[in-house]
């Protein structure tokens, strides 16, 4: 199967002189495109005149788009993903605006709206094309390039959704100027993981501008994002996996206990927050078992530390309740057991089986890193 995958990077999108926008739609087939726009909520909040904005863009566009209806705002967060009402909404107005094939969808969001709209543009009528356009860190550093959506069902970390490959992935950097620290800082992390997994040299440019993103700095942190999404994007595209058939899931580094953890803290922790932590069990656990260097392993947790990120949660207390996280990660593809680790930066592998009692040895290690008095709780 061949697809193209469109990846733009630009400033204030909507802006009528720039033509990234219209010229991402391609060559009109029919009268001009028509476009449903979907917009989470903390975005349109944030930024009030961004529906007036993309009415001028429609005007100056010389009929070469056409917006069906008023744009639907969902609200943002994980919430959309955990129960089908935004679904229900972006569905009813695919159909009611008469979104064919030929017309697009339009995400603007976070990680979380991008992959509520991603499922329902993938599914209705088998799949109307779908622009992202990601206006979270996270989500332009990583899920926005993604091919995958997704909702939560039956308590369980996207247990609905596709692999579809979006029409174009756009990112703006302004977008990021409204970001809350704690969602700034989340994305970050991702840069950190797809680093680890792929790009020594990319962890030394995060490493060197640690100070620069903790101070918001938004030409430091688009150049971060730019590399990390490309790197995201050339795995997808050259990995030759990109609907992931195999086992292997070097992207989903530090995730078994991620999406765990995410819903066992009833996402009270971030997507990003959970990554973290994530990452540094496993770091721990690839340090105790001599997979994976000291020093280089606290080079990592000291950079996730450094970028804000906490390494431990009270959650861990529930070390079986969270070991479910390893099963749900092999049920997720099936077959064996396969959990990406790194033994060096940039050098990723897959190992097969865990052995317990280090990995709890781990947690206990890393709660006693940041509060010692947590530690004798987690053994
Ligand atoms: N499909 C994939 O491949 C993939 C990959 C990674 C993560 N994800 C998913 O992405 C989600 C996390 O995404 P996220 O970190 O972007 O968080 P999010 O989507 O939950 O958004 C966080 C908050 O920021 C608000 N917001 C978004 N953009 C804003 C802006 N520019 N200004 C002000 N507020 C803004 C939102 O309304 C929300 O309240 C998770 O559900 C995760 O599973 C999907
Ligand atoms: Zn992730």
């Amino acid at each position: 199967m061949r697809w193209v995958h469109r990846f733009r990077v630009t400033r204030k999108i909507f802006n009528p002189s720039n033509p990234v926008f219209i010229d991402a739609l391609g060559p009109i087939e029919n009268g001009s495109h028509r476009l449903l726009f979907v917009i989470d909520r903390g975005v349109s909040d944030a930024w009030p005149d961004l529906t007036n904005d993309i009415r001028r863009y429609e005007t100056s566009s010389d009929d070469r788009m056409m917006l069906a209806g008023e744009p639907l705002i969902i609200p943002g967060g994980e919430h959309c993903k955990n129960n089908t009402e935004s679904l229900d909404a972006i569905v009813q107005g695919i159909n009611e605006r008469r979104i064919c094939r030929q017309s697009f969808v339009v995400a603007i969001g976070g990680g979380a709206v991008l992959d509520v709209a991603g499922f329902a543009a993938a599914t209705v009528h088998r799949g109307v094309r779908l622009i992202r356009i990601p206006t979270t860190t996270l989500a332009q550093a990583d899920s926005g390039v993604g091919v995958k959506n997704g909702i939560n069902a039956l308590g369980k970390k996207n247990l609905l959704g596709t692999f579809s490959p979006p029409w174009a992935v756009i990112n703006d950097e302004h977008f990021l100027e409204t970001l809350t620290d704690r969602d700034w800082r989340s994305g970050f992390c991702e840069c950190v993981k797809v680093a680890l997994v792929k790009d020594a040299a990319f962890l030394d440019r995060i490493e060197a501008n640690i100070p620069l993103l903790n101070q918001r700095n938004l030409e430091a942190a688009s150049s971060i994002i730019r590399r990390s999404a490309e790197l995201h994007l050339e795995h997808i595209v050259s990995g030759g996996d990109p609907f992931e058939l195999t086992a292997a899931r070097p992207l989903d580094f530090g995730h078994w206990a991620a999406h765990k953890l995410e819903q066992m803290t009833n996402f009270r922790l971030t997507h990003g927050e959970a990554v973290a932590i994530g990452m540094a069990i496993d770091i721990t656990y690839s340090m105790q078992t001599g997979l994976l260097p000291e020093t280089i392993g606290e080079r990592i947790l000291n950079i996730l530390e450094k970028l804000g990120f906490q390494l431990h949660d009270e959650a861990l207390r529930a070390t079986d309740h969270l070991f479910e996280g390893l099963e749900e990660f092999r049920e997720h593809l099936g077959g064996r057991l396969t959990i990406p680790m790194i033994r060096d930066i940039g050098e990723q592998i897959d190992i097969h089986e865990i052995d317990f009692t280090a990995l709890k040895q781990a947690i206990s290690q890393l709660v006693s890193r940041q509060d010692p008095a947590l530690s004798s709780r987690t053994r």
